[in-house]
């Protein structure tokens, strides 16, 4: 069971996680989250793998209510001072009626799930006909960074089950019956000594991963675009998808 080991890594990394990367409170991509879709004002929406509750926080504005759901009580911990409400649970199998939410929000999870494809179904399934899916997630740019890309975050984030593609994650809604998918992009300047700095990543791997820094090969730093200063420190330009999806609203009268 891989929940058991995501749980004993995200409670280690719970105190310093929203510092842990740029991308986790960077105000672009949560604007491009929190616009993906309008939603209307009396929206309920859940947050699914919600960490912290940064992503859910950004919507507690724009709708009547945010709902947290997430495995790692020490993540939760800290959304439930930013959200109305926050579950702990897996989200294989939610613990919410069909239909219960008007939005389904998650953010860079589902490379971490045994099952996306039936976790998708369960957040497709909390969905009220007519409510829309956002998830949000760093991919590579196309072929050519694929592979390289693959590598160094497999290598960062060990208990990943998979490295998903853009196509992955239309396959994903398309799977579990959701329409009108529609994907904008977001490209953000992330540190990559800070992204390596968590607890539990041993020196010789975060040795290998700038190695692969080091190492890029031409054709993929054409397409994928890297800084490294002279001081040794990377920086690496991640491109971020925003993907949503909505609900059908079946035959009802
Ligand atoms: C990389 S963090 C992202 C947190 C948040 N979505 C964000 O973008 O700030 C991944 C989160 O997914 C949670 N998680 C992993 N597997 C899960 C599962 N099967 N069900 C619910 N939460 C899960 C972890 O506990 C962790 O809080």
């Amino acid at each position: 069971m891989i929940e058991e080991p995501l749980q004993r890594h995200f409670t280690l990394r719970a105190p310093a996680f929203e510092r842990s990367a740029g991308w986790i409170s960077d105000p672009g991509l949560l604007q491009a989250i929190t616009s993906a879709v309008r939603l209307p004002p009396s929206a309920r929406l859940l947050d699914v793998c919600c960490g912290t509750g940064i992503v859910g926080a950004a919507f507690r504005e724009l709708v009547g209510r945010v709902e947290g759901l997430d495995l790692t009580e020490a993540m939760l911990a800290i959304a439930r001072k930013h959200l109305d409400a926050v579950h702990r649970g897996s989200a294989h199998q939610m613990p919410f009626a069909a239909g219960a939410f008007d939005a389904v929000v998650s953010r860079q999870a589902w490379h971490l799930l045994e099952d996306p494809a039936l976790a998708v179904r369960e957040m497709a399934r909390v969905l009220a006909p007519g409510g829309h899916l956002i998830y949000a997630h760093a991919v590579p740019y196309g072929a050519a960074d694929e592979a390289w890309m693959r590598q160094v975050f497999l290598a960062r984030q060990p208990l990943a089950t998979g490295f998903l593609l853009e196509s992955d994650l239309r396959h994903l809604l398309s799977k579990a019956g959701l329409e009108r998918v529609c994907v904008t992009e977001h490209l953000l300047w992330e540190s990559i000594d800070r992204w390596l700095d968590v607890p539990d990543l041993s020196q010789p791997t975060q040795e290998q991963i700038r190695a692969c820094y080091r190492n890029i090969p031409a054709e993929t730093a054409a397409v994928h675009p890297i800084e490294f200063s002279t001081s040794g420190s990377i920086r690496d330009q991640w491109r971020w998808v925003v993907i949503s999806a909505t609900k059908p609203r079946g035959d009802a009268p």
